[in-house]
Parts: structure tokens; sequence; C-alpha cells
């Protein structure tokens, strides 16, 4: 198998007067979409950021970019191959300490999508390796950072995951998958912040794949969600599912799905 391409020219840092100034983030799937505009905002709190995709020249712009206010490491590749995501998390242990794993890389699978009925069971297989399988191996490999820094994993889901759409089994399960993973991995690791979040209908790639040929321009953007998404991780956000739509609607006491909104005291320690 061969080597990630890594890029490791740090540039200049930006001056900044947050205190997050040597916390790393690992955020897969970072070249466009919500992980992007998640890296840009971690960026401008003065995260590290170690970032990865498949496609080298997105990649590489956005290391370029996000290197005028942070360290970053870019690390093209795929989740779903282990010499990877080795390779991602031995990034993050060299850049500082790992406070954050963001599991947002995901494959949507055929489009248009299969139903049940006809979805080859190869795709299908690729499709858990990539939502399922390879965020849960990068919790592995990560978990001795995370546990030493009491840091936090987020998982990004989807409402198809507890949804019944017609058409969505495969992507659908793949995101039940990783939300009762996560659900687990929260109970046996009490002292991570594990989330699990369904970031809403956002208009990327990946929505357009999943409606060829439909006019998706009235969804709203990735950035969209990044708010929500940060109001989670700054106030420590116990464990649970989230919606970022209803933890706008609930503001920043806004607690996981089903749960009342929880007080700012609720949410101190996990
Ligand atoms: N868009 C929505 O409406 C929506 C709704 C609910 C949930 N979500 C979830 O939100 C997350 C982000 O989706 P998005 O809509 O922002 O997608 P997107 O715009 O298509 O971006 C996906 C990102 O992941 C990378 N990526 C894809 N497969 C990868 C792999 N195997 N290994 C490494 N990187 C990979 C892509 O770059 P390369 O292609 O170059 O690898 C890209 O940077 C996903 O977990 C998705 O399931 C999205």
């Amino acid at each position: 198998m061969t080597s990630s391409p890594v890029s490791r020219s740090f540039g200049v840092m930006a001056e900044t007067t947050t205190s997050h100034r040597e916390r790393v983030a690992i955020v897969t799937g970072a070249s466009k979409g919500l992980g992007l505009a998640l890296a840009r905002a971690l960026a401008t709190r003065g995260w590290r950021l170690v970032l990865d995709a498949r496609g080298v020249d997105a990649l590489t712009r956005v290391g370029t970019e996000l290197r005028r206010q942070t360290r970053v490491v870019t690390v093209t590749g795929d989740v779903a191959d282990e010499e990877h995501r080795v390779r991602l998390v031995d990034e993050a242990a060299r850049l500082g300490r790992l406070e954050l794993l963001v599991n947002n890389a995901s494959a949507l699978g055929p489009s248009p999508q299969p139903a049940l009925a006809d979805y080859p069971l190869c795709e299908l297989r690729s499709v858990y390796e990539v939502n399922v399988l390879a965020p849960l191996r990068l919790v592995q490999l990560a978990l001795p950072q995370l546990v030493a820094s009491r840091g936090q994993v987020v998982n990004v889901s989807s409402d198809a995951a507890v949804e019944p759409y017609a058409g969505w089994g495969g992507y659908g399960s793949s995101k039940a998958g990783l939300e009762q993973l996560s659900n687990v991995l929260a109970a046996e690791h009490p002292e991570l912040g594990v989330l699990w979040v369904d970031p809403g209908d956002m208009r990327t790639d990946l929505h357009q794949a999943a409606f060829p040929g439909e006019d998706i321009s009235d969804r709203p953007p990735p950035e969209a969600s990044v708010p929500g998404l940060l109001a989670l991780l700054e106030r420590g956000a116990p464990s649970g599912r989230y919606r970022i739509e209803a933890v706008g609607d609930a503001g920043p006491g806004g607690g996981p799905d089903g749960a009342d909104a929880a007080t700012p005291g609720e949410l101190v320690g996990r």
C-alpha cells in the first residue's frame, strides 16, 4: 500500500487571543462541504488541524488557506485505508494535544441510491467501510490521546439514520450503525464527550448526489450548520445525539435529542 502524501509545511500562525492554541483537531473530509466549513471555523479559533480528503488538489488549497491562521497538516487519503488512518492520528500527536476527532467523511453509495432489494452488497460494504468501520477505527487509534485530554468525538450522522426514507437503506443503515457505536462508546468512556450529530440538509456535493438532477439550491449551505456544532463543542455538551436544527432552536443550552434543554451548570464535566 502506498503512503499517503503529507504536507507539513506550517505557515505563520496568526496571533490569537483564544486559549485553544495548542489544541489539535482531526477533521476528516475537510476539502469541501461541512468538513471545510468546520475546519475554517476551528482555524479561526486557533485550533491546530489535521485534515484529510482523497482529492489532493482541493485539500492542498485548503491547507494553503488555513495555514494563514493556524498550524495545519493535510494528509491525502481514504479513511477506509488503515495506513492513512494511522498517519492521521500520528500527525495529531506530533502537532500537539489531540482534543477533538470529527468523523465527517462519508460515502453515500451509488447515485441514484438503489432500493434495498437491489442493493449490491459490494457497494454496501464500501459504504460501511467508510461510514462505520473507519470512524470506529479512528476512535480506537485516537483513544489514548483523547482519554488523556478528556476530549471530544463528533460523529457526523444524518436524519437518514432514524427515518425510513425509501431508497436510503444503505447510507441510512450505515449512519444508524455509526450512531449506536457512538452511543456505546459514550457509555464505555464517560470521560469523553461523544456527540453524534445530524447536521441537517446542506447544499453540498453529497446532497446533490443523493438527489441527482434535482435543484437543491433551496438547501442551506454547510456553513449554516457550523454555529450549532461549535456551540456544542465549546460548552462541552454531554454525550448524546444532537440535531443541529434543534441546538439552534434551544440556544446554547440545548440538550441531546429527545432531552430537555440542560442548564449550563449541567453541562460541565462529563
Ligand atoms: N449534505 C447533507 O445534506 C447532509 C445531511 C446529513 C448528513 N450529512 C453528513 O455530513 C457529512 C459531510 O457531508 P457533506 O455533505 O459536507 O459532503 P461533501 O460536500 O460531499 O464533502 C465530503 C468530504 O469528505 C471527503 N471524503 C469523502 N469520502 C472520503 C473518504 N473515503 N476518505 C476521506 N475523505 C473523504 C471529500 O473529499 P474527497 O471526495 O476528495 O475525498 C470531501 O472533503 C457527512 O458525514 C454526511 O453524511 C450531510
